[in-house]
C-alpha cells in the first residue's frame, strides 16, 4: 500500500483522499485554508457529496487532514494536485493554484510521482514537467491522472470508474499510478502525457455536444410537432450512439462543464484553430437557457408585473451548487423584463446570486400568486407541482417545465397550461380554457 499525499481539500481533493484510503492506502491531505483543515477534522464537509461522510469515517485512520505541505509531502510515494482551476477573464485557465502547489513543495527524497488530476489545459503537464526539473526535482516523476467525477455520484464514479486514464512522461511513473488503482476493475489507458490532459478536455467537450445537440432537436421538434423525448429515446437504442446525455431542457451548468469548454475552446484558439463546433455548442447553451423567455412571452405578454415562480436553483438536482446555474442566467433576464421573481430550493443557498429575486421556504409560497411556475432544475419534489392545489393558488395556471419532469397530458388534464421542451405544448390562448382560472389574462 501507498501513502498519498494529496494537495487541495476541495471537493475532488476530499474525494481522492477518502476513495484511496478505501482502497487501503494512506492519505494525507493538505490545504491552504486552516478553517477548511479544522472542520474536515471535525468530519464537517464543506459541501454536499453522498457517501462521502461515511467513507471517511470509515477510513479514518487512514486519513489525515493538515495545512502543512511537508506534512503532505512527507514519505509520500504520489503527490496528488486537486486544486482549483477556475476560468480567468480570457476564458483560459487559471493555474496559479497549481504554480503555488509546486512552490509550496519541499525536498522531496526518493521518487515520488506528482500526479496532476485537476482538469488542466493540454501542455501544462510539460510546463510542469520543465519547472520540476528547473528547480532540480529531476528525480520526483510526473503522471497526468485526470478526474471524471460527477457531483452526486463521484464517490461511485471513483470507485467503480468506466477507465482510468494514466498519462506519462516516463513508462514507469505510469506503472505506478496504474498499480495504485489495482484493486479497481477498469480498464486502464495508458498514453502520453498531452493525451491524457485532451482525454478529460475532449469527454467533457463531448458530453456538453451531445446536451446542445439534443436541445437544438428539441428546439426544431416544437416547430414540427415532434416530441424530443420520443426522439431521445429511439436515438439511444442505438448501440453507436447511446442513451446517456441526451435529456433535451434549459441547458447544462455547474463548475466543470462551462468552465471547461471555455478553456479548450481558448486552448484551441490560441494554438492558432478556430474550433467552430464547440463554439456552437456553448452559444446554444446561452441561447437554451433564454428560450424560457419567449416560451413565457407566448402564454403571458408582457412580462411587465408578472410573478414567476423559478423552482429549482442549483444547477442539477441533489445538490446546492450554485456555479452556472441556469436558474441566475434566467432571474436576471426575467428582472429585466420588469417580472416579480420568487426562487425556491430545496437545499441551495443563492445569496447575492439571485439579488432581487425573493426567495421562498417551500414550494407553495413561491407558487402562490404566481402567473408561471418554471420547473429549472428537476428536483424530485416538483413531480407534484400540476396539484388542484397548486391550480387555485395560482393567479395564471401556467407550468413551464424546463427539465421535461412532468407528464404534460396530466398537467393540461389538471387544469394548467404546459410548456416544455421540445414537446407538445398548450396552444396560446390555452390558458383561458384551463379550468375556472382565477383572474383574466392581461
Ligand atoms: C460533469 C461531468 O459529468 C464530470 O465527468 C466532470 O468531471 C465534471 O462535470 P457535473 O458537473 O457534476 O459533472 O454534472 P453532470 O451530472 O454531468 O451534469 C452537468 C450538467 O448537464 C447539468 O447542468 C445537467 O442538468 C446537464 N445535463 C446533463 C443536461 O442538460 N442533459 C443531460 O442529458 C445531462
Amino acid at each position: 500500500m501507498s501513502k498519498v499525499g494529496i494537495f487541495g481539500a476541495g471537493w475532488v481533493g476530499v474525494v481522492t483522499a477518502a476513495c484511496f484510503a478505501e482502497l487501503g492506502h494512506t492519505t494525507v491531505v493538505r490545504d491552504v485554508v486552516p478553517e477548511r483543515i479544522d472542520a474536515l477534522r471535525q468530519g464537517k464537509l464543506p459541501f454536499h457529496e453522498p457517501e462521502l461522510a461515511e467513507l471517511i469515517e470509515g477510513n479514518g485512520d487512514r486519513i489525515t487532514f493538515t495545512d502543512d505541505p511537508a506534512e503532505a509531502a512527507a514519505e509520500a510515494d504520489f503527490l496528488y494536485i486537486c486544486v482549483g482551476t477556475p476560468s480567468t477573464y480570457s476564458g483560459d485557465a487559471n493555474l496559479s493554484y497549481v504554480w503555488s502547489v509546486l512552490d509550496d513543495l519541499p525536498e522531496l527524497p526518493g521518487r515520488p510521482v506528482l500526479v496532476m488530476k485537476s482538469t488542466v489545459p493540454v501542455g501544462t503537464g510539460e510546463k510542469v514537467r520543465a519547472a520540476l526539473d528547473a528547480r532540480e526535482m529531476e528525480h520526483v516523476g510526473y503522471a497526468s491522472n485526470p478526474e471524471f467525477l460527477a457531483e452526486g455520484t463521484a464517490v461511485r464514479d471513483f470507485l467503480a470508474p468506466d477507465r482510468i486514464v494514466v498519462g506519462s512522461f516516463d513508462p514507469a511513473d505510469g506503472d505506478r499510478v496504474e498499480e495504485l488503482h489495482a484493486s479497481l476493475a477498469a480498464p486502464v489507458v495508458r498514453s502520453d502525457v498531452p493525451s491524457a490532459e485532451m482525454i478529460k478536455l475532449a469527454a467533457n467537450a463531448f458530453l456538453m455536444t451531445r446536451i446542445s445537440f439534443i436541445n437544438e432537436i428539441a428546439n426544431v421538434c416544437e416547430l414540427v410537432g415532434a416530441d424530443v423525448q420520443e426522439v431521445a429515446r429511439g436515438i439511444g437504442l442505438d448501440h453507436r450512439l447511446g442513451p446517456h446525455f441526451l435529456r433535451a431542457g434549459i441547458g447544462y451548468g455547474g463548475s466543470c462543464f462551462p468552465k471547461d469548454a471555455s478553456a479548450l475552446k481558448q486552448l484551441a484558439s490560441n494554438s492558432g484553430y478556430h474550433f467552430q463546433l464547440l463554439s456552437a455548442v456553448i452559444e446554444v447553451n446561452e441561447l437554451q437557457k433564454r428560450r424560457v423567455i419567449a416560451k413565457l412571452q407566448k402564454h403571458l405578454g408582457k412580462l411587465r408585473g408578472k410573478r414567476v415562480a423559478l423552482l429549482g436553483l442549483s444547477f442539477k438536482p441533489n445538490t446546492d451548487d450554485m456555479r452556472e446555474a441556469p436558474s441566475i442566467v434566467l432571474a436576471s433576464r426575467l428582472l429585466a423584463e420588469g417580472a416579480d421573481v420568487r426562487g425556491w430550493d430545496p437545499v441551495a443557498n443563492p445569496g447575492e446570486l439571485l439579488n432581487g429575486v425573493e426567495i421562498c421556504e417551500t414550494v407553495a409560497d413561491a407558487v402562490r400568486d404566481a402567473d408561471a411556475a418554471v420547473i429549472v432544475t428537476e428536483w424530485s419534489e416538483l413531480r407534484d407541482l400540476a396539484s388542484v392545489e397548486f391550480r387555485d393558488s395560482m393567479r395564471t395556471p401556467l407550468i413551464v417545465d424546463g427539465r421535461n419532469l412532468l407528464d404534460p397530458a396530466a398537467v393540461v388534464k389538471a387544469g394548467f397550461a404546459y410548456e416544455g421542451i421540445g414537446r407538445p405544448t398548450s396552444p396560446v390562448g390555452g390558458l383561458l380554457e384551463a379550468t375556472e382560472p382565477k383572474h383574466e389574462l392581461a
